[in-house]
């Protein structure tokens, strides 16, 4: 088991390794007094998981109430945080019990927010389960709702008090979201190792997986600590993203998901910095490889006129700098400032 220890604003360990959810109670306990715990859960994960967290929780001496919703980004929503809040009030919880989140990103960003603003904030535990949520969403302390105009536009730096990691949970992650949460994956092996990245490249991720999630995590550690309220450095941590979410607000959010859209979004960036000179070495086919070995997309059928207009919103397009996150070699990111008709340059040409 790897313990990494995040120092933000307020700090807090990360454990990552197998077995951990039959010792979430105890280990819980360890940085919060025994006393009333929300378990927040989707309904594929509650029937798989929650009951030997229940039971944890309660042999360590914590009074557990559920909170299951339905599974999907539909459920990040105000309705269904209001329920929550709801259900707390019901339930007569107080600003010194506590909410844990069981789940993927979704569960982790919803149950999250409700920690930051119910009663003016009360204290959370992150138990995520899907590779997405073990490697990236989990550990940072960003929490968010979604609204009608747009995905987490509502939301709260709220860090956890402590992040249970089980990678036993993993295995019974659909292939698909196990392969969008490799997108963010290959993210920081591009961003920041070239080592993590050299392990991707050799196709055997699901026998070191303990250690996979431990590098992503100690990358996204560094950077939370260097940058926690995204002022600077924590903008790497887009890299792919600026394009990414152009392909999923072309398609509706109904085509590639989140991760298969940034795979796309950082070759592609990757791919047109090389052609106008920005990049000295090429490593676009090494990337290339490497997406296609961890059943991650490339290239998608959208004209690049689309994605640029699509990756700027309306009042930036004719105007103002963007700032595009760009690696020079694999293992480095670099957030470059551009006028936003170079970046037009650079997508379209
Ligand atoms: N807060 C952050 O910093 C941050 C960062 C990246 C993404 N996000 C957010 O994360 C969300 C996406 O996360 P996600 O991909 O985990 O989505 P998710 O929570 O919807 O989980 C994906 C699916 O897998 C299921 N699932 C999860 N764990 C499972 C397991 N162990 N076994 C079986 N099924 C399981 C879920 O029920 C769901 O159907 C988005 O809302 C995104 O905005 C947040």
């Amino acid at each position: 088991m790897s313990v990494i220890e995040v120092k933000a604003s307020q700090s807090y360990k990360v454990h990552i390794g197998r077995g951990l959810l039959g010792r979430c109670g105890d280990m819980t306990a360890e940085v919060i007094n025994p006393c009333r715990i929300a378990i927040v859960s989707d309904d594929n994960v509650f029937p798989l998981y929650g009951e030997t967290v229940k039971s944890s929780l309660e042999s360590a001496g914590f009074t557990v109430s559920c909170y299951v919703f339905p599974h999907g980004e539909q459920s990040k929503s105000h309705d269904n945080l209001l329920k929550l809040y709801g259900f707390l009030a019901e339930e007569s919880f107080t600003r010194s019990d506590c909410i844990a989140a069981l789940g993927g990103g979704v569960t982790g960003d919803l149950a999250g927010f409700a920690a930051a603003s119910y009663l003016r904030g009360i204290d959370y535990v992150q138990i995520p389960t899907s590779l997405l949520a073990q490697v990236d969403s989990s550990v940072g302390g960003k929490t968010a709702v979604d609204i009608p105009a747009g995905k987490n536009l509502v939301g709260a730096f709220k860090q956890p008090r402590l992040v249970l990691a089980d990678i036993d949970t993993l295995g019974t992650l659909p292939d698909e979201f196990f392969h969008d949460g490799m997108g963010e994956v290959v993210k920081y092996g591009m961003i920041w190792s070239e080592k993590l990245f050299e392990l991707l490249e050799s196709g055997d991720v699901k026998s070191h997986l303990e250690d996979i999630v431990s590098s992503c995590v100690d990358i996204k550690r560094e950077v939370v600590e260097t940058d926690e309220f995204d002022k600077g450095l924590r903008m790497i941590l887009n890299f792919g993203h600026t394009l990414g979410h152009s392909i999923e607000k072309t398609q509706n959010f109904c085509g590639l998901s989140h991760g298969m859209a940034v795979a796309v979004g950082m070759y592609m960036i990757t791919k047109a910095a090389e052609k106008n000179g920005i990049i000295a070495e090429p490593i676009s086919d090494r990337l290339r490889r490497c997406l296609e070995t961890n059943h991650l997309p490339w290239s998608v059928d959208i004209p690049a006129e689309t994605l640029f207009a699509n990756s700027v919103n309306d009042k930036k397009r004719f105007s103002d700098d963007i700032n595009i996150i760009i690696c020079k070699t694999i293992g480095k990111a670099e957030i470059v400032k551009m006028p936003v008709t170079e970046y037009k340059k650079l997508i379209t040409d």
